[in-house]
């Protein structure tokens, strides 16, 4: 490994390393990931421990804390979450401004941003007990905006937070409850989010998560930094792929119309991309689409969805595609956004909130790297070089001269 920085102090030399497929941007605790191996572990801990054993609340602690919590510590951080999931009221009145139709993703940058707007006293990022209060609001109220977002298309009312369910009832009853009529929570369902939010908690230094660390790094407050995460993560070669993903499974329609749609993204000439397929550092299995494979098929399931055409065309196509010379020469495997749609899908959730889904459970990641960041005493401003490759110096032409 060698300090870039250091060397270029030293001899002003520099390198070119476009999209940093080679240059690590950061040193940090939080998550490792071997692409070669297909392993995945928060805090050392591997993701199919976290997912079998563990909750999405005692994620967030370790991405935050470092450590599991003892019983108490998650109790006592349970109970600090919770006091945090209400959203100020005028709140309401903001999301009132948008067009029923909007993206909830388009909402979700301009909420979250809009939350430095209420908390002026969690934004001195220097006090790391401002830092973890800002931490646990962010963790909070992700669920909830995202909630109200979805309410809001869909003309219904916001349902408040209930907070005696656990973080994943929490969200499904406030997307899914509606005024004056019961709402039973399926544990299978609430179960398997659970999971969906550990699988996605943290990714390293993936785009939204660089995104954070770099708004972060000029010392914007952590509200703005989250925003610019969030739109980052929405485009479709990021966080937009499990719905890039779900829209691909129905353009394909059926199994027989595979061969023409694979022929169609093995075409030189064509830009079509097998979406959920692929991986920047993983050039094995990413080991959360395994566990996200099987989950899909619970939920389908339990919903009654087993039969779905679409998980056939998604099974056949991942078969198809492991064994067809593309894939395996470019070492592309599906990632974790393959089978998520189709399980959010049965869930429920419309295609345009997956990747709210997804920003809600990335939320803990980005703050725990975004906290990291600050506490970093190598850290500096982000202000990556570019390699210039326009004109040389000419001198300016007066507009009568111009051809
Ligand atoms: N379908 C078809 N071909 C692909 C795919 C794909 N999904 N992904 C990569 N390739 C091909 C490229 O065309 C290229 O081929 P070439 O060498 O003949 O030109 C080669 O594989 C390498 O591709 P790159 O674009 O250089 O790989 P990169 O690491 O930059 O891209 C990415 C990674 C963006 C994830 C890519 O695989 C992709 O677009 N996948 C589809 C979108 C997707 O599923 N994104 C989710 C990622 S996971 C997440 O964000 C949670």
């Amino acid at each position: 490994v060698v300090d870039i920085g250091k060397l270029y102090a030293q001899t002003g030399m520099f390198t070119y390393d476009p999209a940093f497929t080679s240059t690590a941007s950061c040193q940090s605790k939080i998550t490792y990931i071997d692409g070669d191996e297909g392993v995945l572990e928060y805090r050392g801990y591997p993701i199919e421990q976290l997912a079998e054993k563990g909750d999405f609340i005692e994620t967030c602690y370790l991405l935050l804390y470092g450590e599991l919590p003892t019983k108490s510590q998650k109790h006592d951080f349970e109970e600090r979450v919770t006091h945090h999931t209400m959203v100020h009221e005028q709140m309401t009145r903001f999301f009132q401004s948008f067009r029923r139709d909007a993206h909830p993703m388009a909402v979700m940058v301009a909420a979250v941003g809009a939350l430095a707007a209420f908390y002026h006293d969690s934004t001195d990022i220097n006090d790391p007990k401002q830092r973890m209060i800002a931490s646990m609001r962010m963790v909070a109220k992700m669920p909830t905006l995202a909630a109200m977002a979805y309410k809001y298309t869909i003309g219904q009312p916001f349902i408040y937070p209930k907070n005696s369910l656990n973080f994943a009832e929490n969200f499904l009853h406030m997307c899914f409850a509606v005024p004056c009529e019961d709402y039973d929570i399926n544990p299978v369902l609430a179960d398997a989010l659970d999971k969906i939010f550990i699988l996605h908690a943290d990714h390293e230094q993936n785009a939204s998560t660089s995104t954070v660390r770099i708004a972060g790094s000029s010392g914007a407050n952590p509200f703005a930094c989250i925003a610019a995460g969030i739109a980052c993560l929405w485009g479709p070669a990021h966080g937009g792929a499990n719905e890039a993903a779900l829209n691909m499974l129905y353009e394909i329609g059926t199994v027989d119309r595979i061969p023409e749609f694979i022929d169609k993204v093995k075409d030189k000439n064509s830009d079509v991309r097998l979406m959920g397929f692929g991986h920047r550092v993983y050039k094995n299995y990413d080991p959360r689409a395994k566990i996200m494979q099987n989950m899909c098929h619970a939920v389908l399931n339990e919903t009654g969805h087993g039969n779905d055409p679409m998980l056939k065309v998604a099974l056949e196509l991942e078969k198809i595609a492991l064994n067809d010379e593309y894939f395996i020469n470019r070492k592309l495997y599906p990632n974790v956004d393959f089978y998520s749609g189709l399980t959010l899908k049965a869930m429920g959730f419309p295609t345009s909130m997956f990747t709210v889904l997804f920003a809600v459970a990335r939320t803990v990641g980005w703050i725990s790297q975004w906290s990291e960041m600050i506490e970093d005493p190598q850290q500096k401003i982000g202000r990556p070089r570019q390699l210039y490759t326009g004109k040389t110096r000419r001198d300016y032409v007066d507009m009568a001269q111009r051809a």
